[in-house]
């Protein structure tokens, strides 16, 4: 450790040479300097010296020479931070605690806090200023209301080098500004110039609440989207977590954290009520950031945007979490649609949207069966091994061992349902419920991550594919058992149906399971046929719900949906059922933008019911 020179200084200034070296030596006053009998030497006549004004004692034969501290380190052989230690309880002061390199720094670290500071407090008024104004509505046209930019300290850079003149009027130095890289140096003995300009600003604030860095988010379109402070003395980008010191408490009451991926993400899930939300800083979720969230909750929430970077994002945060697990501590996914992020999903679809995704969150296991799945086939005794062997492999990886024994029981009988499903044709009743591993196919894993997430599928939708929460009315449940039925009794309609059926989020827990289950199983293997997919879900435990949903209940409305219809037929009927479930839903939050408008008009809510209005219309005309 090192000290301090002024820590030094201050037990040198209270504890005397003579006091210290007294203790051994026996010292005879003379003039302003003490005398003794050397303790380096084994002498007769006294040839060592010690002067308390100048802080040394002086040994003639040996030429010994030191302070304080020295005299210990010699004469009790001690280490130097013991030698401090000792004197400076004798001398009533406080070990410095951490390591204080020095007094210094920690003056320079004050300094480089009251720089950011002052700099967050400048973006912070400019973003009041006429110059400001762009950003201000920016921000409010992205539904943020001032309530939120206040807490999160949301601000604007301007153009120019304002920050910087501001800054230096105020008695920052260059080099401090420079330090927590506020400022660039500039080319070829140029000026430095403002890090930041034209930007919304996010300042990232550490786990006190203090602003170290901050986002800066061009305004609208243009490279890079958002500039972020490199690494500074203050600034660790893989330690810190943004939004966590404001959402804290509420993480502690609530037991639970939703991690997201950006800076929007997060305030606008404050924005919507979800006050628990954080993100990484730009990068993916280091282990630092992964303690820090098991610190909090047992099994954080990732949220990650529903496209192919988001899930990358949820795969690797999966592969950082498998091997650290220990008994208790998981992460769970929310699995969103594809091509939104956890702000287009508030926005758009409303807070109780994210909510249900959130509630049909699934677990890590899943996570990883899913991948597995998605890297390999199964279509043969060699490949079925194949499988087999990476999946223990995959679990290999897990330290602690009651987990992985879990891990190894589960996924075993995973596959055990999956090579020999319980299913003997024409009988679905009984015993199919036998085997169901711990529930961890149904009830909790719904959501809308019944595309496989991990593997791109071609893309054949007829419209744009808005996600279609149910609320699980009669007619709606009818229509969905219908869009279900229909596609497995004729799984070749797969590509045709598979990107509005997986924005779908059923009512009916137990039924949304059974609909992400079969696309998840046709997404793997897309030439199954009918049979063999009702013997995989059979086994899967689905038995009973096969039956009550291809029976004549369902047929009287849908005779397309019989397995005996006609593929085209089959084709056709899906699609009309789907566009009546469409509309229907349209309808339901067109009536809910209206009420909403005649409380909150705002031009956001306008062109939201202008677009949906365009939507019905052309669903009419289809
Ligand atoms: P996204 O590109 O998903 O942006 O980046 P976003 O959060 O949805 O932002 P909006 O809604 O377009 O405003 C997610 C996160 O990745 C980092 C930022 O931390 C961002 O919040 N990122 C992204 C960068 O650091 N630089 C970039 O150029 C883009
Ligand atoms: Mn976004």
């Amino acid at each position: 450790m090192n000290f301090s020179t002024e820590f030094l200084d201050e037990i040198r200034n209270r504890i005397s040479v003579s006091q210290v070296v007294g203790r051994r030596v026996k010292l005879i006053k003379r003039g302003r300097e003490f005398v003794g009998l050397s303790p380096f030497s084994n002498e007769k006549s006294p040839s060592f010296t010690v002067n308390d004004e100048k802080g040394f004692y002086h040994c003639f034969s040996t030429n010994e020479h030191g302070d304080i501290f020295t005299f210990l380190i010699k004469t009790q052989n001690l280490s130097f931070p013991e030698a401090v230690e000792l004197l400076a309880e004798e001398a009533g002061l406080e070990m410095p605690r951490s390591d204080p390199r020095d007094v210094a720094v920690v003056v320079r670290a004050v300094k480089l806090r009251e720089a950011v500071e002052a700099a967050c407090m400048f973006f912070q008024a400019a973003l009041q200023k006429p110059d400001g104004k762009r950003a201000l509505d920016y921000l409010h046209g992205r539904g943020l209301g001032d309530e939120i930019i206040q807490k999160y300290r949301l601000g604007y850079a301007p153009s120019g080098n304002a920050l910087k003149t501001e800054l230096r009027r105020k008695g920052f130095t260059e080099d401090v500004l420079m330090e927590v890289r506020l400022i660039s140096e500039g080319k070829e003995g140029r000026e430095s110039f403002d890090f930041f300009r034209e930007r919304v600003m996010f300042p990232i604030l550490d786990l006190r609440g203090r602003p170290v860095a901050f986002g800066g988010r061009v305004l609208g379109d243009g490279e890079p989207k958002y500039l972020n402070s490199p690494e500074t003395p203050l600034f660790h980008k893989g330690g810190l977590l943004y939004g966590l010191s404001l959402a804290r408490s509420i993480i502690n009451d609530k037991n639970q954290v939703i991690v997201c991926e950006g800076y929007m993400d997060v305030i606008a899930l404050a924005q919507a009520g979800f006050n628990n939300a954080v993100a990484p800083l730009g990068t993916a979720l280091t282990e630092t950031q992964l303690e820090i969230l098991w610190k909090l909750v047992p099994e954080p929430i990732m949220c990650f945007d529903g496209d192919k970077a988001g899930q990358r994002a949820a795969a690797r945060s999966a592969g950082l979490a498998l091997p650290r697990l220990v008994p208790g501590k998981s992460l769970q996914f929310a699995l969103l649609p594809s091509g939104q992020d956890p702000d287009d999903v508030v926005r758009r679809s409303g807070a109780d949207a994210l909510t249900q995704i959130l509630g049909s969150a699934v677990p890590l296991s899943e996570i990883i069966w899913r991948q597995l799945l998605a890297d390999h086939q199964t279509d043969t005794p060699e490949r079925r091994a194949g499988f087999e062997r990476a999946v223990y492999e995959r679990i290999g990886v897990v330290a602690d061992q009651t987990v992985r024994d879990q891990y190894r029981n589960v996924f075993r009988d995973r596959l055990r349902e999956m090579f020999q499903p319980q299913f003997r044709p024409g009988r679905y009743q009984g015993g199919s419920q036998k085997g169901r591993p711990g529930g961890w196919s149904g009830g909790r894993a719904g959501g809308l991550g019944a595309r496989n997430p991990f593997r791109d599928q071609a893309q054949n939708s007829l419209m744009p594919v808005r996600v279609r929460h149910s609320r699980g009315l009669p007619a709606e449940k009818l229509q969905e058992t219908i869009l279900l039925a229909t596609l497995i009794n004729h799984p070749a309609i797969l590509g045709h149906v598979e990107d509005r059926l997986g924005a779908m989020v059923l009512a009916d827990s137990r039924l949304d399971s059974l609909r992400q289950s079969a696309l998840m199983h046709l997404a793997h293997q897309p030439d199954l046929d009918s049979q063999t997919l009702k013997a995989h879900l059979a086994g899967l435990g689905y038995g009973n719900d096969l039956v009550s949903l291809l029976g004549e209940d369902t047929y009287v409305h849908a005779a397309f949906a019989r397995p005996t219809a006609e593929p085209v037929k089959a084709t056709e009927g899906w699609d009309n059922t789907f566009g009546w479930y469409q509309r229907s839903g349209l309808e339901a939050e067109l009536n809910q933008l209206k009420e909403t408008l005649a409380t909150n008009p705002t031009e956001e809510i306008i062109a939201q019911i202008n677009t949906i209005a365009e939507q019905l219309n052309q669903h009419t005309h289809e």
